[in-house]
């Protein structure tokens, strides 16, 4: 693994664009559960139950409830060192894009922590602007009204889930408010898909992080840049159907592996 672990280090050290993409993995090292792991979130709910616009439509209060439950759940865990890893780098050097399928803001709140730490900040005092960050699911600590396109950054905290907080509505047309998140059966942002496509062609280098690679078009991601002649390095304890086409896998955790491949040049 040592070696892998070289050869990972010199390939992204050596590489002009950097693409991370990365999954509910890298973030089940900070407490949150994953997907389709055995005690994943799935597990307890169908999907269809609640990540639907039609489960909305049918009971908002439920849905309110999961999320409000999942939102106090991320906000009770920290960044851990894989988010911290890909934050530093995308504030220490050009050419870095994240792509991150995960919806709990984790990686939003690593890059704060550190430029809060003054890393970015060159010595004349500029502050770097950071490599971009494609949320291609949305964030679920951001609100959206379910008619018309107002936002809400921080979501008000939701109601639901038997108490009398009356549920979020629009301050434009009353409207429910509903999770800024992409769910079953919803296409992706076409402006962040398409970004994250012509980032992944262009990479000399992507790093697929802590995903199971079975959701699309997410999961189509890295296999761009193998296709443009790019490299693929996946950081996983598990094989997945990207493996085969991984240059270099790296087996186990990313808040244990991403800090050891991504250090920026010094
Ligand atoms: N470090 C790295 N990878 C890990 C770790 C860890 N500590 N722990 C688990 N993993 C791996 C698992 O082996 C698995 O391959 O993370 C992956 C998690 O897979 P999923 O639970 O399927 O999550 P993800 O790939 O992000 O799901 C994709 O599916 O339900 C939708 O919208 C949801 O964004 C999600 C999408």
């Amino acid at each position: 693994m040592l070696k892998e672990l070289e050869r990972a280090r010199n390939l992204v050290r050596s590489s002009g664009r950097v693409v991370i993409l990365t999954g509910a993995g890298v973030s089940a090292d900070s407490g949150v559960p994953t997907f389709r792991s055995s005690e994943g979130l799935w597990k307890q709910f169908r999907p269809e139950e609640l990540a639907t616009p039609d489960a909305f439509a049918r009971d908002p209060e439920t849905v309110w409830e999961w999320y409000a439950w999942r939102r106090r759940l991320v906000l009770e865990c920290s960044p851990n060192e894989g988010h911290r890893a890909i934050a530093r780098l995308l504030l220490s050097r050009d050419g870095v894009t994240l792509i991150t399928q995960n919806v709990d803001g984790l990686h939003g709140r690593a890059l704060r922590e550190l430029q809060s730490e003054g890393v970015g900040r060159d010595p004349d005092g500029t502050v770097r602007e950071p490599g971009a960050t494609l949320e291609l699911h949305g964030n679920l600590l951001r609100s959206r009204c379910s008619v018309c396109s107002e936002s809400d950054e921080d979501g008000p905290e939701p109601g639901g889930g038997g108490n009398d907080t009356p549920l979020p509505r629009c301050p434009s047309c009353d409207a429910l408010m509903r999770p800024a998140v992409v769910w079953f059966g919803e296409s992706l942002d076409p402006g962040v898909l398409d970004r994250a496509m012509h980032a992944a062609q262009d990479a000399d280098i992507c790093i697929s992080a802590g995903t199971s690679a079975v959701v699309h078009p997410a999961a189509g991601i890295p296999l761009l840049t193998r296709e443009s002649g790019g490299s693929l390095i996946e950081v996983n304890p598990e094989v997945t159907p990207l493996s085969p086409f991984a240059d270099i896998h790296l087996r186990g955790a990313g808040a244990e592996i991403l800090p050891r491949i991504l250090e920026p040049p010094d």
